[in-house]
């Protein structure tokens, strides 16, 4: 597969240029990658004004065909760019439909502090999104900025950071509430994988729109499923959905998908250009296209390969860690989380135990340890994370567990709430306040009270649970 954009700038390396343009580094080490990162020149293209013919539409067609999507576009910024992306498109896409069966549509609902009387306002008149209650905090921000109303979709399961739902379970809340779209994250932080098919299938029938935050999940793509191409959301019915290729693939960080899958309406493929340049910087970063681009060519030479061995490794690493005593949990197979606290432990001293023998994690919380695998790592790597993670004695089971998320009373909308002035206290203080900010400690990211919510003794049980002393309440 060729590499329009790395070849590009390589050329253009190789002309030793007098670089009378930004970055002011001009190309001299500094760090030491300078040389490669250049901005918009002649023949370098726009990234969110491309033309056809040019470098990034090219790599950006082999990244789609690698995907099987009908349109993929970069992002240097991250998920979070697509997500407020997949946000715009919904609001633009629903608007049309509005506009096209002379709906009312109504800029300012009343917002009634009675949940189900907020959500018929919000059914009839408004855009409105059901969203898993575990989704990244850019989501709520991206749909406080965008003006829509969000459903909130609750699981039995305890704790922040999964939100098992069932297509049933949608299909009430899509019966109940007639939300334009749904919305779900997919692997979640601790692995766990939602039915997308199913839940796809679900959406299909009630004509609604379904968008995946599938951050945690490029890789999928090279995974097969049970009776479809594979695990990616774009394979199993999603509209639209959002892959972090940095957090899974060999990305520089930043680097990430917005794909548009085939079986999305087409208005989404006309307008997706437009729609992410809203939110994007004009100054996209050239070493996260390039590698963006590079990556298109490990895969096509058998990096897909790689990751079916990885996980066939991690698999088997799963299994010996089982047998030595720890309890796994999610499924996804490039993720081990291991439940720390039925081992005696939290995820933070586990996490510490690992650290002292330089094993980095990516996540713990009071009761999990999450470790992520990639064909990056090496034999060596396994080897020694099993031999460390044997070599802690068990201890006996930590019974409590997190809270479970409640419904929080909607005080005021979060694009209300965000814009008012706040201040920091202490959480024993805060029963009643209403949360001012959507910022939360990062990861997971997952807000345990939306801004605009009033604060409940059992959201500061929760916010006890994890840590969290203090928080951003409006004046
Ligand atoms: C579930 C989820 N969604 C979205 C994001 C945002 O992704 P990015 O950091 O690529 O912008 C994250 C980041 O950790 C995430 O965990």
């Amino acid at each position: 597969m060729n590499t329009p954009i790395c070849d590009f700038v390589n050329e253009y390396c190789e002309k030793k240029a007098v670089r009378l343009h930004m970055p002011g580094h001009k190309g001299k080490t500094v760090i030491g990658p300078e040389a490669l990162d250049i901005t918009e020149i002649g023949g370098a293209d726009v990234l969110y004004e491309k033309d056809s013919t040019g470098i990034i539409a090219q790599s950006e067609r082999n990244a789609a065909g690698i995907f099987g999507t009908a349109k993929t576009l970069y992002s240097t910024e991250g998920s979070s760019l697509c997500i407020r992306t997949m946000l715009y498109l919904v609001k633009m896409y629903a608007m049309q439909k509005r506009r096209e069966t002379g709906l009312q549509f109504v800029e300012e609902a009343d917002y009634v502090k009675d949940r189900r009387q907020q959500e018929k306002h919000t059914v009839t008149r408004r855009v409105c999104i059901a969203a898993g209650r575990n989704a990244h905090k850019t989501f709520i921000t991206a749909a406080a900025l965008m003006d829509l109303d969000v459903i909130w979709m609750y699981s039995d399961q305890p704790g922040l950071v999964s939100c098992e739902l069932s297509p049933e379970r949608i299909e009430a809340y899509i019966q109940e509430t007639q939300p334009d779209a749904v919305y779900i994250t997919s692997p979640d932080y601790l692995g766990n994988i939602a039915d997308i098919r199913g839940i796809a299938e679900v959406c299909r029938r009630h004509k609604t729109l379904l968008l995946v935050d599938n951050a945690h999940g490029a890789y999928l793509k090279f995974i097969p499923g049970k009776d479809s191409l594979s695990l990616h959301p774009a394979d199993l019915g999603a509209d639209l959905c959002c892959d972090s290729a940095h957090k899974t693939l060999p990305v520089l960080t930043g680097g990430a998908y917005l794909h548009i899958s085939e079986n999305s309406p087409e208005f989404f493929r006309a307008q997706a250009e437009h729609a992410i340049k809203i939110f994007a910087s004009t100054s996209p970063s050239y070493l996260i296209l390039q590698s963006l681009d590079r990556a298109n060519q490990l895969i096509a030479d058998g990096f897909d390969t790689e990751i079916r061995e990885t996980a066939a490794r991690a698999e088997h690493l799963k299994e010996k860690l089982k047998e030595a005593g720890y309890c796994l949990t999610g499924m996804e197979v490039l993720k081990i989380t291991i439940d720390a606290a039925a081992y005696g432990y939290s995820g933070e001293e586990l996490a510490q135990i690992l650290e002292a023998h330089s094993i980095y994690s990516e996540f713990y919380d009071p009761e999990y340890l999450v470790l992520m695998i990639s064909p990056g790592n090496t034999s060596a790597d396994l080897d020694e994370l099993e031999r460390v993670l044997k070599s802690i004695r068990r201890r006996s089971n930590i019974h409590t567990r997190a809270p479970r998320l409640k419904p929080g009373e909607v005080a005021m909308r979060p694009q209300e709430a965000m814009l008012y002035p706040g201040e920091e206290i202490s959480i024993e203080e805060a029963e009643g306040r209403i949360l001012a900010s959507a910022d939360v400690a990062c990861p997971p990211a997952i807000p345990i009270v939306v801004c605009g919510e009033r604060i409940s003794r059992s959201a500061i049980e929760c916010f006890r649970y994890y840590g969290i002393h203090s928080i951003h309440v409006i004046k």
